[in-house]
């Protein structure tokens, strides 16, 4: 699949995360205007099961570890953390900041793509995906393989960029995405391509209802989708049957 300059294959979407990896805290902050530390914290709030707590968690391409961390701030450092990502320098900048922090050592990282994950069947009780699945083209395969390696009745929750469905958010949205936000990552990133494929992976990515149906295919039951912050972002949670 094209998608402007950018085309979505596994290869090029992980050189353009090494690439970026550099700048890729910094801009997602000032891009989002910390939205995305918010929605993380919601993501991984979502996560406590019928008041029970998640014990074994698998953060599937994790980047720079930001749920890993708030992971293990919210449920301490008894929670078993994996993350996994394809690009080593999203990986290391990740391992720069859980090696500073308190009781991140808890965090095991490693170096895998989303649809070859080295673990065992069932071994975990959650998964998430941040802001990960839009970029990966086969989305039934990446949500088959996650069902697979979680427990029965284990917790998937995605966040993703979703967009505002009308009216004027969506408007000014698509203004500041298409126009502003490209410019603002190359001057940082100098990377322009990479900022123009952002939105252009957002405005393709399904919409909720439709991403929601494709979890339900793949074998979740239960699954709900709350839109955030206008519906800039949604998470969808799915629990394995
Ligand atoms: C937008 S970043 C999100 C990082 C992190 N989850 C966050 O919340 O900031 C997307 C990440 O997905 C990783 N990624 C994309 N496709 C992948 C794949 N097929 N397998 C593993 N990692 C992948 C990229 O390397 C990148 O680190």
């Amino acid at each position: 699949m094209s998608m402007g300059n950018m085309e979505q294959k596994p290869s090029t979407i992980k050189s353009m995360f090494d690439s970026i990896a550099p700048s890729y805290d910094f801009l997602n902050r000032f891009l989002s205007l910390r939205r995305d530390v918010y929605w993380r914290k919601k993501l991984v709030a979502s996560l406590a099961h019928n008041g029970s707590p998640p014990s074994s968690l698998l953060d599937v391409a994790c980047g720079t570890c930001d749920v890993s961390i708030e992971a293990i701030r919210q449920y301490g450092p008894g929670l078993q953390v994996w993350g996994a990502d394809f690009s080593w320098p999203m990986l290391k900048a990740g391992k720069n900041k859980i090696s500073t922090g308190p009781g991140l050592s808890a965090i095991n990282l490693v170096a895998a793509d989303a649809l070859l994950l080295p673990f065992h069947e069932e071994m975990f009780d959650t998964i998430t995906i941040a802001f990960g699945i839009r970029n990966i083209a086969d989305k039934p395969a990446a949500l088959e393989n996650f069902k697979r390696h979680l427990k029965s009745g284990g917790i998937l929750a995605v966040l993703e960029l979703t967009t505002p469905k009308k009216g004027l958010p969506k408007k000014i949205y698509l203004a500041y995405f298409k126009r502003i936000l490209p410019v603002i990552g190359w001057i940082f990133s100098k990377n322009l391509a990479a900022y123009q494929y952002l939105p252009d992976s957002v405005l393709e990515f399904p919409t909720p209802e439709k991403f929601a149906e494709m979890m339900e295919h793949a074998g979740f039951a239960r699954v709900t989708w709350e839109p955030l912050t206008l519906g800039i972002a949604t998470l969808f949670i799915g629990q394995k049957k």
